[in-house]
């Protein structure tokens, strides 16, 4: 057997790619999450050739400071975490430090950003482990990140991407789930220069700046009594909207809002289904189950309901860390929400207030 050698960081970083983005939505996911960590208002995604060709998500959130530009494209560089103390309470989507570092090993990455203090942007530019200089460059206060060629260096791996139009799907359905999270940020998504999705933010009375009220950024449904049920019937469908019910239930700790279909709406497949824990979207058994429950009696057993569900809870109830791409989760009392969502959703489906 050979000897024990450490390996490279560029080898380090594409067998991270290959857990954090195994395809160009799971790379788009984090470059959203970024974006909302920096506090933007306004986000555009632009594609080409489903996401492999090109990514890029433009923001207008906090930017990062020239000198930081070379970390924020190095593994387990952040700026969320300092401690093991703020892993267990951080409210950020992104604390690992590794998504963009493993963006740049299997991809052209170009950073390009502005904080609001200084008079132009600066510009990096990384691939195949290598990194440019930090030069100046022209952009409004905020971040471009654009990705190039994903898995370019990588072949075995971008023999498993799917077609253009699969990929694009996948995209799609990642900026969905992230639009439905964040009312108050306006979001776009072009493909090739088509804009497939254009999601406004409400327009606010004259009193209320716009930057005041998305600074809180904490999706509730006290912030988002308005904006949700918009974005909502935006991104599932009139239809939808108006067949459903509104769902807003607290209880010891926990928070379940959001909207359900009632029986006269339902789906062939689980395409409409969104669970939220935290702002964050999930799959989960538990879940899962309780709201089949919820369903059994009223609705055909090949017919499937559609919702929106934002469960709120304390963040130590909750572990978000369990998945590379977080999208599992695991419930400190799992029978608790299990019950919670099981009857929250069981009583507003048998006594619908509109
Ligand atoms: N759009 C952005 N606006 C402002 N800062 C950003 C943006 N994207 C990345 N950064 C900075 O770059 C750092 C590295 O980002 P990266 O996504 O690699 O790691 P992270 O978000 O800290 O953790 P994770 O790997 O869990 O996503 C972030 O901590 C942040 O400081
Ligand atoms: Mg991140």
């Amino acid at each position: 057997m050979p000897s024990i050698q450490l390996l490279p960081d560029l080898l380090i970083n594409q067998i991270a790619a290959g857990e954090v983005i195994e395809r160009p939505a799971a790379a788009l996911k984090e470059m959203l999450e970024n974006s909302l960590d920096s506090g933007a208002t306004e986000i555009i995604v632009q594609l080409e050739g489903g996401g492999v060709k090109l990514l890029r998500v433009r923001d207008n959130g906090s930017g990062i400071a020239p000198e930081e530009l070379p970390l924020a494209l190095m593994r387990h560089a952040t700026s969320k975490i300092a401690s093991l103390a703020d892993l267990q309470r951080v409210a950020s989507m992104g604390f690992r430090g590794e998504a963009l570092a493993s963006m740049a090993a299997v991809a052209q990455v170009t950073l390009t950003s502005r904080k609001t203090e200084n008079p132009h942007a600066w510009q990096i530019q990384s691939g195949d482990g290598t990194q440019s200089e930090v030069i100046p460059a022209a952009h409004a206060q905020g971040t471009s990140v654009e990705i190039r060629e994903l898995y370019f260096n990588t072949p075995a791996r971008r023999k498993f991407l799917k077609s253009e139009a699969t990929e694009l799907a996948y995209c799609e359905e990642t900026f969905k789930r992230i639009a439905l999270s964040r009312p108050e940020v306006a979001f776009s998504l072009q493909h090739h220069n088509r804009i497939i999705w254009q999601l406004p933010t409400l327009p606010r009375s004259g009193d209320a700046p716009l930057a005041s009220i998305s600074q809180t950024s904490e999706a509730s449904w006290e912030n988002n009594a308005d904006a949700l049920p918009k974005r909502i019937e935006a991104i599932l469908s009139k239809e939808f909207a108006q067949s459903a019910v509104l769902v807003s239930r607290k209880a010891a700790g926990l928070q379940l809002y959001g909207m359900a279909s009632l029986p006269a709406y339902s789906k062939a497949s689980r395409d409409a289904q969104y669970f939220f824990v935290n702002g964050r979207f999930i799959r989960d058994k538990i879940v899962a189950h309780a709201i089949r429950q919820a369903y059994q009696d009223i609705l055909h057993h090949q017919r499937h309901p559609a919702f929106v569900l934002f469960l709120d809870m304390p963040p130590e109830l909750v572990d978000v860390n369990v998945h590379p791409a977080k999208s599992e989760v695991r419930f400190r009392e799992s029978q608790a929400i299990h019950q919670f969502v099981f009857h929250t959703l069981q009583q507003v489906l048998s006594a619908p207030t509109q």
